[in-house]
């Protein structure tokens, strides 16, 4: 798929058709049926558009979508897609409305397609991005596991009409943004007996030779010399062997800040011996590799974009959270690679286990900020649903910067707060701390416990994408299935280039 940005826009429908030679042409109204757009379509479609609309029932309002198809005529495919209010019309209505215009082409069978969205009151580059972006982001498919894949026709050349001079400057981080959420939600996708430890350190392995990143993988001796108790614990009822990755990304030229991802990568949380029950997602389960998808993800945008200026470290402590003799026990105490104890109360609290040691080791190459992404616990399903993240941070610069990153890229998160008090019910017997605290306010205390495992002065955040990872239905630019979120946040947070 490709794209361009045209200067011609509906105002002068002649000189459009001259400059645009595509089958199918998109435009956007907005629900007041006065407004200047309708006439404009209306010399370009011909007379009679108004009463066509009445009858099918168009109102102009968000998701609403009309096609016609005209024979003999140029273009011959019209699409029509609703924009409610002007006042509600920002970045993410662009990329809605973008969204319903791309499945409506491909519906079709559109072979090049042109969108005429209003984009005046949009910054012009940030507009360009959302269009390109929610083309390819919502005709992603993934057939690779049927046997028989139906093909699915895209446009080849998606034309953005009516955008100043230079906004094709917009278009050239997109293809390796976009490579990278399809990643995402490939590996997300992929089932837990194909994305095991091992595939993911594949999959780094991969962008690392492709695009020349340096690639260490510790395997469970090297992890043993490192003391990462926690980590291991949760590995050890599993009969495939763990892999701990670290993946660097490094600019050419000047290093000015270094920043480290981290990424929860369990293939599979059975629960452990708390075991998931009925009604737990059990069987959903491969997702719980979201948080590292979206961190190689964002490493292979980031390898082929390549930013100036900034180091990126990927690290995933990958492992399955399994059932065995050897698997660990409820009431276990274990040592992290810090030094700290933890009680086990609930083996099904093994994301934060793994976590522990990738944060210890993120926390030795002393970056200038960590960010960790997780599908970390269901109370954050339960707060913010699933579209919004949580976000938590130490740091009010890291946590504006991300939310702006996020903003930026159609991801939304909500900070939470990292209340101290809370930490009450952490408190262990036995051991420094205990893994798992009472149910209300669970995501909450998941986050302060992560935070016993970064330096206090080190700027860190840490996203709960357990709500936002899958879309049972699909929603905007995500298909049905693995969304890839988070991906674009971190793309454009390290784009833009601010640490912390
Ligand atoms: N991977 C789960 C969290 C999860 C649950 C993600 C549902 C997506 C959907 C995590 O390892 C987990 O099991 N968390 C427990 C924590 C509890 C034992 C403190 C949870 O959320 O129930
Ligand atoms: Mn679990
Ligand atoms: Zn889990």
């Amino acid at each position: 798929m490709e794209f361009r940005c045209l200067t011609a826009s509906l105002a002068d429908p002649g000189a459009l058709l001259e400059a645009w030679q595509g089958d199918t042409l998109a435009v956007g109204l907005f629900s007041d049926p006065d407004h200047p757009a309708r006439a404009q379509v209306e010399s370009l479609v011909g007379a009679g558009l108004s009463e066509l609309l009445e009858r099918r029932r168009f109102k102009g309002k968000p998701g609403e979508s009309v096609s016609l198809q005209r024979v003999e005529a140029r273009p011959g495919t019209v699409i029509l897609v609703g924009l409610g209010e002007p006042a509600g019309f920002d970045g993410n209505a662009l990329r809605t409305a973008t969204a319903s215009i791309a499945r409506a082409a491909a519906a079709a069978g559109s072979r090049s397609l042109a969108l005429a969205l209003p984009v005046e009151g949009l910054e012009p580059g940030a507009a360009t991005a959302a269009m390109a972006e929610a083309v390819r982001l919502s005709l992603y498919a993934d057939h690779r596991f049927r046997s028989e894949p139906d093909p699915q026709s895209v446009p080849e050349l998606v034309t953005l009409l009516g955008l100043p001079e230079g906004s094709e400057a917009a278009l050239r981080s997109i293809d390796g943004l976009c490579a990278g959420v399809e990643l995402a939600r490939q590996l997300v996708a992929a089932p837990p007996n194909v994305a095991t430890p091992a595939a993911l350190a594949d999959a780094a392995a991969s962008i690392a030779a492709d695009y020349g990143l340096e690639l260490k993988v510790l395997e469970r001796s090297d992890c043993e010399a490192l003391g990462m108790g926690a980590y291991l614990a949760v590995a050890q009822g599993s009969d495939l062997p763990p892999k701990f990755i670290h993946l660097t990304y490094r600019p050419a030229g000047e290093t000015r800040r270094r920043v480290a991802l981290v990424g929860k990568g369990l293939t599979f949380d059975s629960g452990g011996y708390n075991l998931k029950v009925a009604g737990s997602q059990i069987e959903m389960m491969k997702y719980d590799m979201g948080g590292s998808a979206a961190v190689l993800g964002a490493m292979r945008a980031i390898a082929q974009i390549r930013p100036e200026g900034v180091e990126v470290h990927a690290i995933v402590a990958s492992c399955e959270n399994m059932i065995s003799g050897g698997a660990m026990h409820p009431g276990a105490i274990l040592t992290a690679s810090n030094g700290k104890t933890i009680e086990i109360n609930n083996t099904d609290a093994e994301g934060r286990l793994t976590l522990a040691d990738a944060l210890v080791y993120a926390s030795k190459l002393e970056p200038d900020a960590i960010v960790d992404l997780a599908t970390l616990t269901g109370a954050c399903v339960i707060a913010l649903g699933e579209e919004i993240a949580g976000l938590w941070s130490c740091s009010d610069g890291l946590a504006e910067a991300l939310l702006a990153a996020g903003r930026a890229g159609g991801e939304s998160y909500w900070r939470m707060p990292l209340r101290s008090s809370y930490k009450e019910g952490l408190k262990s017997a036995f051991a420094d701390l205990k893994n798992t605290g009472p149910r209300p306010g669970g995501s909450i205390t998941a986050a302060l416990f992560l935070q016993d495992f970064v330096p206090k002065d080190l700027p860190w955040a840490h996203l709960d994408i357990a709500g936002t990872v899958w879309s049972d239905k699909g929603r905007g630019l995500d298909p049905a299935g693995a969304t890839g979120f988070g991906v674009r946040t971190l793309v454009n947070w390290i784009s833009a280039g601010s640490a912390a």
